[in-house]
C-alpha cells in the first residue's frame, strides 16, 4: 500500500511587490488563477479530502476562486511565517497520517513527476523529511542549504540570517518539502522566532529534526525555474509564457497544427482534437473543447466553448459559451455572444451577432444581424441586415423562426415574433404580428414611381 500524502498549500500572504489590491494567488497564468495550478498537480496524486489551502489575505476570494470540491481550508489570520502558516492547521492536520507535503500557491510550474519523485525519493530512504533544492547561479533571496559530511540536509539557513560564507553556497531551498507527518507534528512546536525577521521560519524543521536524531534529505532538481515563486508582475508574465509553452508542446504533440505558435495562446483546461489546425494569434480560452479536423481563424477568440469536429471558425471571430455542432462555419468577423449552440451544418457569417440564440441544423445567417433570444428552424435562411429586436427597453422578449423560412435581407422582427414554417418575408419588412406557416408577409412602404421627375428637375436649374 502506499504511503497517503497530504498536501498544504500556502497562500495566505498578500504578495506586496505584485502592487495590487488583489492576493498574490488570485492572479492568473497559464489561464488559471496561481494557486488553482498547484491544487490540480496535487490531485494527480492524492484525493481532494487530502488538499488543504492556507488562505489570509482576501481568503474568502480564494476560497471561492478554487473549484475543487472536497479541498480543505486552514485559517491563518495573521501571517506569522512559513512555519506558522503549516502549524495553524495542526487541528485539521495532524490526526492524518502519512506524508505531510507543503507546497506554495504560488509555484504553479512544478509538475506532478517532480512532486511524485519527492515522495519516492522520501518513501526510498529512511529520513525524516526530503525537501526540494536547487543550484542556482544566483540564489539571492533563497535559504541555503548545508549539507552535512553525509551528503544529508543539515540546516537551511535564510538569506537574512546567513554568514558571508553561507551566501556563497549556490544550492538553494526552494521550499517544497515532503515530511513524514508524525515526526513533523512531534516536533513542530520546537519553532522559534529568534531570527530577524521574528517569524516561525518551517525551514527550522530541517534543524530541529537533525537535533531529534533524525536525518533529512536534499532532493535536487536540474531546472530551479520549475519552483519559480511569483513575486512581481514581471514574473507573472515570465511563468505565464512557460505555462502557455508547455500548453502549445502538449497540443502539437498531440496531432493539433500551430501555425506560428509563439502568437497563440491556449489555455491549460482546453482540449482539442486531431488535425485541427490554429491560426497565428488565435485565443483559446477557459474550459473549450474542440474536436477533430476543426480550422481556427487568425485572432478568433474562443472561450468556454465547446465544438464538435469539422468546425470551421473564420478569422477575428469572438465566441463565448457556445456549442458548435459538426461542420458548423462561422465568421470571419462574427460575434458569437453568449450561450448559442449552433447545430450541424449551419452558417454564421460576417458581422452576424448571436445571443442566447439556437440555430437549427443547416440553418444560414450569412452577413451582417442582430438575432438575439431565438430559436431558428433547420434550413432556414436569414437575410442580411435582418434584426430581431428582442429587448422593448424593459424587458427581453423571443423570436421563433420555424423550419425552412426565408426572412428577406433587411428585415426588421419586433419581438415577441413568430414565423412559421416555410413562411417568405419580403425585404425591407418590419414584422409586429405573427406570420403564418407558409404565407408571405410584407411590411414595407409601397414603392412610388414618378415617370420624368428628374428629368425635369434637372431643367428647371
Ligand atoms: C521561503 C523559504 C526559503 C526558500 C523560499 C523559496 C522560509 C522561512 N523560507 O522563503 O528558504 O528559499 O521560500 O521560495 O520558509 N506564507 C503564508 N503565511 C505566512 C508566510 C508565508 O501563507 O505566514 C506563504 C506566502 O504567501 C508564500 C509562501 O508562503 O506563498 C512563501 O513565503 P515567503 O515569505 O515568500 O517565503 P520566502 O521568503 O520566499
Ligand atoms: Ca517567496
Amino acid at each position: 500500500m502506499q504511503t497517503p500524502v497530504t498536501v498544504v498549500i500556502l497562500a495566505a500572504g498578500l504578495g506586496t511587490r505584485m502592487k495590487s489590491r488583489r492576493a498574490k494567488v488570485l492572479h492568473r497564468a497559464g489561464g488559471k488563477c496561481l494557486v488553482q495550478h498547484v491544487v490540480d498537480t496535487a490531485l494527480t496524486f492524492t484525493p481532494a479530502e487530502r488538499i488543504f489551502v492556507v488562505v489570509g489575505h482576501q481568503g474568502g476570494e480564494v476560497r471561492r476562486a478554487l473549484a475543487t470540491p472536497g479541498i480543505g481550508f486552514i485559517e491563518q489570520l495573521e501571517q506569522k511565517g512559513t512555519g506558522h502558516a503549516v502549524t495553524v492547521g495542526r487541528e485539521q492536520l495532524a490526526g492524518l497520517e502519512g506524508y505531510l507535503m507543503v507546497l506554495y500557491g504560488d509555484c504553479p510550474l512544478l509538475r506532478p513527476e517532480t512532486l511524485q519523485r519527492l515522495i519516492a525519493t522520501q518513501a526510498a530512504g529512511a529520513s525524516a523529511a526530503t525537501l526540494l533544492t536547487a543550484e542556482m547561479a544566483d540564489p539571492t533571496g533563497y535559504g541555503r542549504v548545508l549539507r552535512d559530511a553525509r551528503g544529508g540536509v543539515a540546516e537551511i539557513v535564510e538569506q537574512k540570517a546567513a554568514t558571508p560564507e553561507q551566501l556563497a553556497i549556490r544550492e538553494a531551498n526552494m521550499g517544497i518539502y515532503c515530511f513524514r507527518a508524525d515526526l513533523f507534528w512531534r516536533h513542530a512546536s520546537e519553532l522559534r522566532t529568534d531570527n530577524p525577521a521574528h517569524e516561525y521560519y518551517l525551514t527550522d524543521m530541517a534543524a530541529i529534526l537533525n537535533r531529534a536524531g533524525y536525518p533529512v534529505e536534499g532532493m535536487r532538481i536540474d531546472d530551479a525555474r520549475e519552483a519559480l515563486g511569483i513575486n512581481n508582475r514581471l514574473e507573472l508574465a515570465e511563468v505565464d509564457g512557460l505555462l502557455r509553452a508547455r500548453k502549445l508542446r502538449q497540443v502539437m504533440l498531440d496531432g493539433v497544427t500551430v501555425e506560428k505558435p509563439e502568437t497563440v495562446t491556449i489555455d491549460a483546461g482546453v482540449e482539442i482534437g486531431m488535425d485541427t489546425v490554429v491560426e497565428p494569434f488565435a485565443q483559446i480560452l477557459g474550459r473549450t473543447r474542440i474536436g477533430e479536423n476543426c480550422r481556427i481563424g487568425t485572432a478568433a477568440v474562443i472561450d468556454d466553448c465547446e465544438l464538435a469536429d469539422d468546425v470551421e471558425v473564420g478569422p477575428f471571430t469572438l465566441m463565448r459559451t457556445s456549442r458548435l455542432e459538426r461542420g458548423v462555419q462561422a465568421g470571419p468577423f462574427a460575434r458569437l455572444r453568449m450561450d448559442n449552440h449552433v447545430e450541424a451544418g449551419a452558417h454564421v457569417g460576417n458581422f452576424v451577432e448571436l445571443k442566447k440564440t439556437h440555430m437549427g441544423p443547416g440553418a444560414k445567417a450569412n452577413h451582417l444581424a442582430y438575432l438575439g433570444d431565438s430559436r431558428i428552424g433547420a434550413r432556414s435562411n436569414i437575410g442580411a441586415g435582418t434584426i430581431f429586436c428582442n429587448y422593448d427597453g424593459t424587458r427581453k422578449h423571443l423570436t421563433t423562426i420555424g423550419e425552412g423560412a426565408f426572412v428577406g435581407s433587411n428585415s426588421t422582427l419586433v419581438a415577441p415574433a413568430e414565423v412559421g414554417e416555410g413562411a417568405y418575408i419580403g425585404a425591407g419588412s418590419v414584422i409586429t404580428k405573427p406570420v403564418p406557416p407558409d404565407s408571405l408577409a410584407v411590411g414595407r412602404a409601397h414603392q412610388v414611381v414618378k415617370e420624368g421627375w428628374a428629368k425635369k428637375r434637372r431643367e428647371r436649374k
